[in-house]
């Protein structure tokens, strides 16, 4: 009998709860609503995880419209973390969750280390809550409205304060806007994350010519799509090289030979974004063509290729 390529791994190996994903395909964070707007489309269920909506204490209107362009291979959004707030998700969609076999991973924003920790400790011992992943790019407004991502030593203050809130595993996703994205990782997997994952969106703006005004409502978006890959390959390769905890790749995938490049490249999972707001499907097709890649390969285990390409 034929037997099943191996695609289980495990994204917090030095947690003492562990975080096993039956594969290492998820949703990114702001892409996928809170899982349930897609399970009548596609079966979530087979994801490797989904990760929900970036997470604040209180829920927020986001930024003035219009919130999205798509650019040249690319898309400019500047949603600003509209989202219903921790006590609705707490009430509303962890109790949905807890029924899933899917696991569900809490995307987690803030404006200062209080927001952030009172966020996390809401999420204690809640049902259906396999994870945190940390969105770092966020401004904070107590330090000039730099974002939090941007310096190792904030980057590492803020990993660290979270963690000594949470027992849940903690993956932590890096801003691209920075010069040395290998300091940052290293900073905060010596503040005790679990993960990491990256890249987050990357700083742009695009202009109405006709009109003589930015084509955002906020002036400054974040882009992200086929657009942005090169540069989320060559960071996640990077930070691969340097530390010991698991990487997660995110940045323009959209199909199999896009994830296998994260994973080559060091990735132990990845994440698509943008490409579910065209396909919903996409996650899962990326899915069954690593399990087509792997048996053509004859490879039976996915971690045998992770960073495979130095
Ligand atoms: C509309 C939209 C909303 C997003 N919201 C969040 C968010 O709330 N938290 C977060 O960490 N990243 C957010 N992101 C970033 C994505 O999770 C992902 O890191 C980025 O888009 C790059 O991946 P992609 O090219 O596959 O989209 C958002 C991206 C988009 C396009």
């Amino acid at each position: 009998m034929e037997s099943l390529p191996k695609l289980r791994i495990q994204l917090a190996p030095h947690h003492p709860k562990g975080l096993i994903l039956d594969n290492p395909v998820m949703t990114a964070a702001g892409t996928f609503g809170y899982g349930t707007e897609y399970s009548e489309l596609v079966d979530i269920q087979r994801l490797g995880a989904i990760i929900c909506k970036g997470t604040t204490l209180m829920p927020r209107k986001g930024n003035p419209q219009p919130r999205m362009v798509e650019t040249t291979c690319g898309l400019l959004n500047s949603v600003g973390l509209e989202n219903i707030g921790i006590d609705a998700l707490i009430e509303d969609k962890a109790p949905i969750w807890a029924g899933w076999r899917v696991p569900v991973i809490v995307n987690v924003a803030g404006e200062t280390f209080d927001d952030y920790i009172q966020v996390v400790s809401k999420l204690e011992g809640i049902p259906g809550v396999s994870g945190i992943e940390l969105n770092i790019s966020c401004p904070n407004i107590s330090g000039g409205r730099m974002e939090f991502g941007v310096t190792p030593e904030l980057a590492a203050e803020l990993t660290s304060a979270v963690k000594a809130a949470t027992s849940l595993p903690l993956m932590v996703k890096l801003s691209p806007n920075v010069t040395d994205i290998r300091e940052i990782a290293l900073a905060v997997e010596g503040a005790g994350a679990d993960a990491i994952s990256l890249i987050n969106t990357v700083r742009g703006v695009a202009i109405d010519i006709n009109e003589r005004r930015p084509c955002l409502g906020n002036i400054i978006g974040g882009l992200s799509g086929p657009a942005i890959k090169p540069i989320a390959l060559y960071m996640v390769h990077e930070t691969a090289k340097n530390v010991r905890i698991p990487v997660i790749g995110c940045g323009g995938i959209s199909c199999a030979e896009d994830a296998l490049e994260f994973i080559m490249a060091g990735a132990s999972a990845v994440q698509i974004g943008t490409a579910n707001l065209t396909n919903p499907g996409v996650s899962l097709a990326v899915l069954q063509g690593i399990k087509d890649f792997m048996k053509q390969e004859g490879i039976e285990d996915l971690t045998r290729l992770v960073g495979i390409v130095h």
